[in-house]
């Protein structure tokens, strides 16, 4: 029985490999839709990329939803810088034909919770928090109904990439995050403590381009365009792949290891503003809302995402 997910993304290169690797495993995973959310680059830029990412799946028959074009209270900061001016730099992807949803995205994920068994649907998150918020916000019924949130976000072991404190997905709309950790769903994080060590090495990307399909090859085009920056701000083998952990924990949970403890948001400080506070050491009685993950087994996220994308058009 495949598991239902609601994908909710600002794609962005890693979200756009993700949801190939999504769609690559049909068995295990019902999409039953994908909504952009702003973030990596402007919302109109990440619905666009997200109708791209379906076609060149072959799955035109997924439907894209555009949800909120901003955080809840901030200014969009936003990652061209990494992403590209499209957020989709890289491959050379001809316009979708697809439509996109009338729909507000926010709206379709509160109307398919609520009318869908309660604990039948996952959302897996791999962008600011701002749709899925709203959601909670909008319809506080949902919370009991989600069977789980998987979301690429926060550090802590790492600490941040935005911000000497803060990871982009949960530094861009704080107040969202917040939300979302005290909503009493199941969450699972990938923090960059995971995702860092998930490095897209040249022996990995050259493995990925062999395959040959034009999956594969978009997905190898896109990384080896999104590696730059981090390559020259890490200094590392290879550039950190985020959002495929997510999807990867869906189909291969036993790759990571960390604890379930309590993750707060810190949304006041400026200058830790976007913090997940993890007490992973259990130094304080809060409620341990998330289940942290700590280590992930890089050879084996690569074994399966290139296995996969060998699955693709
Ligand atoms: O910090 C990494 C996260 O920010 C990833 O989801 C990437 O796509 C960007 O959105
Ligand atoms: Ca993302």
């Amino acid at each position: 029985m495949s598991r239902k997910i609601i994908i909710d993304t600002d794609p962005g290169q890693d979200d756009a490999v993700a949801i190939l690797l999504a769609l690559a495993s049909p068995q295990e995973l019902d999409v039953l839709a994908i909504v952009a959310v702003a973030g990596n680059v402007g919302l109109h830029h990440n619905a666009t990329n997200a109708r791209k990412i379906v076609e060149l799946a072959g799955r035109s028959d997924i439907p894209v939803y555009a949800g909120c074009s901003g955080p809840m209270r901030r200014t969009l900061v936003t990652a061209e810088h990494v992403h590209g001016e499209t957020g989709l730099d890289g491959p050379d992807l001809p316009d979708p034909t697809v439509p996109l949803q009338t729909q507000h995205g926010v709206d379709y994920i509160i109307d398919t919770l609520m009318a869908a068994a309660p604990g039948t649907i996952t959302l897996c998150a791999l962008g600011p928090l701002t749709n899925i918020a709203m959601a909670l916000i909008k319809q506080p019924a949902i919370a009991a109904r989600i069977a789980e949130i998987v979301l690429m976000g926060g550090a802590y072991f790492e600490v941040g990439n935005i911000t000497p404190a803060a990871e982009f997905n949960i530094y861009v709309d704080p107040e969202a995050a917040d939300v979302v950790m005290r909503c009493g769903a199941p969450i699972t994080m990938l923090p960059l403590d995971v995702t860092h060590q998930m490095q897209s090495t040249p022996a990995r990307l050259a493995a990925m381009l062999a395959i040959g399909n034009n999956s594969a090859t978009a997905a190898h085009a896109m990384l080896t365009f999104s590696e730059t920056f981090d390559l020259v701000k890490y200094g590392w083998a290879g550039a950190p792949l985020h959002d495929p952990t997510v999807i990867a924990f869906l189909l291969l949970p036993e790759l990571f290891e960390g604890r379930r403890c309590n993750v707060s948001i810190e949304t006041t400080s400026e200058l830790t503003r976007g913090m997940t506070v993890a007490d992973y050491w259990h130094v304080t009685n809060r409620d341990r809302n998330v289940n942290y993950l700590r280590n992930g087994d890089a050879e084996g996220f690569y074994d399966l995402l290139l296995d996969r994308l060998a699955r693709l058009p």
